[in-house]
């Protein structure tokens, strides 16, 4: 069955090392016969979260900008993936802002039932990504229907582009392949 898969890259990165994990995955998944979509948070105009909670009742956000239908987009897909660096041992701020703000979604009749985590960071431990795939996991526990579904992770990378040639975009584009 074909799905439709969403990857937000949260990257600002001109050759950003995660949204290059995030293409590998997204031309395995598209080979594989799903619907793939890109959205690149760098971008978008996206204001933090206010805390309001209007959006509980009404299901829309108060704030004016490009979030709410990002939200929406979010809402209709059935993979979501979202691509960060680690930033301080976390996802970067982009991609928390963002998730915040799908908080229209809550008490939607949200489609997504799995949830992808790539990230790429300077270190290689085991530990690096962790703290940023707990904020994600935390965030899918929200969403009942959905599931963490796992993390692909390059350490070892700093600069744009440094992740190319690296054994890795294989990994992620097997993954895509796999969903
Ligand atoms: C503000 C900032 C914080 C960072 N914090 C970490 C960190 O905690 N651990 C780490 O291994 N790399 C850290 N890095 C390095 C990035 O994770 C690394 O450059 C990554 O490859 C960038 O991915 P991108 O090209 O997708 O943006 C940090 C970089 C910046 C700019």
């Amino acid at each position: 069955m074909s799905k439709k898969v969403l990857i937000l890259s949260s990257s600002y990165h001109k050759n950003s090392n995660s949204e290059a994990l995030a293409d590998a995955f997204a031309e395995g998944a598209a080979e594989a016969g799903h619907e793939v979509k890109k959205i690149r948070l760098a971008d978008c105009r996206i204001g933090f979260c206010r805390g309001c909670l209007v959006c509980q009742e009404t299901q829309k956000c108060v704030i004016a900008d490009d979030a709410a239908d990002i939200a929406e987009q979010m809402g209709q897909a059935d993979v979501l993936v979202f691509a960060t660096p680690i930033y301080y041992y976390e996802m970067s701020g982009q991609l928390k802002t963002m998730l915040d703000r799908a908080n229209p979604l809550f008490p939607s009749d949200y489609r997504f039932r799995e949830v992808y985590l790539i990230a790429a960071a300077t270190e290689d431990e085991t530990e690096t990504p962790k703290n940023a795939e707990n904020g994600v996991r935390g965030w899918v526990e929200c969403f009942e229907k959905a599931r963490f579904a796992g993390t692909i992770f390059c350490g070892g990378v700093t600069e744009g582009g440094e992740i190319r040639g690296s054994e890795r975009l294989g990994e992620a584009k097997r993954a895509g392949a796999e969903i």
